[in-house]
């Protein structure tokens, strides 16, 4: 049975009726850009995250890179952030001109340690930037507590966790920002690139309305030097259609992942937590297992996806030679471990256990 990591072909088909007459019906409006799905959405999205506001954008690096120039980062200021990231996290920081400083992971969650987050603070330090990798939210009670304390931004990487929540709430209304992905393979994607910033300040969002749009709110007024940073409209429209199945995506992608769990108990495998205090969306299953790329190749073997997200953490990346190299043990020993599998909200039972099958007789 061969498995993809998601299948983007069978949601697309059990959507189609509704998104092609959408599609069709935007196309002969003719209003492409920042038109009334951009503005819906925009509006749909808070409400449904529980923001004051919400502004799509281009893509998520776009919504990180806005996201700290709206707080007011500056060039030589420092972004205490983890490495075992996707890029983007690291290079938005960098766009400013800022300084990201690597800290380690939690071994359980691989999410960014409160613990180390202290010692890397110095009188440079403007923010906290914890990335809610694979869905489950980063220990946001602790590192709220550190920001407070030292008057420091959070800025949420959110890329991977929309609906997600911690506590309660959901991941991109507990800092000062929060920065979404719509890459199609997320678990709310659209059908191309795109992006979205949250916040409950009212300031930080009109300087993100700004920023997106060229530094304008009124046509051919510009305030600040901006960017072209919006959201396509027809992606606007793919993404209003599928808000409206994200509690249905992101609940089946939690059922698949403990039934993963279940089937690979008591296995040489570490598992990823389930804790009771967050909602994880699992926008990843991943695995940590010794002997990790003998793994990938006998799963691969049987026709069966597996990628590894992430072999190289950003402190080890060439384009971060020149930033301190921290020694970051958990960072790193996660990287040569972490093997991912296939999870979409479509995945049926037979596909995860063919999975599993092929996991354990690696
Ligand atoms: C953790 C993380 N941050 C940021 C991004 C950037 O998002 P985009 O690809 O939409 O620019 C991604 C997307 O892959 C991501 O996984």
């Amino acid at each position: 049975m061969s498995i993809p990591m998601v299948d983007l072909k069978g949601q697309y088909e059990s959507l189609k009726t509704e998104i092609d007459s959408a599609i069709l019906q935007s196309l002969a409006e003719t209003r492409y850009i920042l038109g009334p799905n951009v503005q819906a959405f925009d509006r749909e999205a808070a409400e449904y995250l529980g923001a004051r506001h919400a502004i799509s954008c281009a893509s998520g690096t776009d919504a990180l890179h806005l996201g700290l120039l709206a707080a007011g980062i500056k060039p030589g200021d420092e972004i205490i952030t983890s490495a075992f990231t996707f890029i983007a996290t690291g290079e938005a920081i960098r766009y400013i001109g800022a300084d990201p400083v690597f800290v380690d992971i939690q071994p359980n969650s691989l999410n960014l340690d409160p613990e180390q987050i202290r010692a890397a603070v110095t009188n440079k330090t403007r923010a906290i930037l914890p990335v809610h990798l694979f869905g489950q939210a980063a220990d946001m009670n602790e590192i709220k507590a550190i920001a407070d304390e030292l008057g420091l931004f959070i800025i949420e990487d959110c890329a991977q966790s929309f609906g997600g929540a911690y506590q309660g709430k959901t991941t991109g209304t507990i800092g000062s920002v929060g920065a979404f992905s719509f890459f199609p393979s997320k678990n709310l994607g659209c059908y191309g690139d795109g992006g979205l910033i949250t916040t409950n300040d009212d300031d930080i969002a009109a300087q993100i309305k700004l920023l997106r749009n060229h530094g304008s709110s009124q046509q051919y007024h510009h305030d600040v030097i901006g960017y072209n940073s919006r959201l396509d409209e027809l992606q606007a429209v793919i993404l209003r259609i599928k808000l409206k199945h994200i509690d249905h995506y992101n609940r089946r992608r939690l059922e698949v992942a403990k039934n993963y769990n279940r089937l690979l108990a008591g296995s040489r495998f570490v598992t990823p937590e389930i804790p009771s205090d967050r909602d994880h969306i699992f926008h990843q299953y991943t695995l940590l297992c010794d002997g990790r790329d003998a793994v990938r190749e006998h799963v691969l073997a049987r026709e069966i996806a597996c990628a590894v997200y992430y072999p190289i953490p950003l402190h080890q990346q060439k384009a971060f030679a020149g930033t301190t190299q921290p020694v970051l043990p958990v960072t790193e020993a996660t990287a040569s471990r972490c093997l991912s599998f296939p999870i979409f909200p479509e995945m049926s039972e037979d596909q995860v256990e063919a999975v599993c099958e092929a996991i354990l007789s690696a």
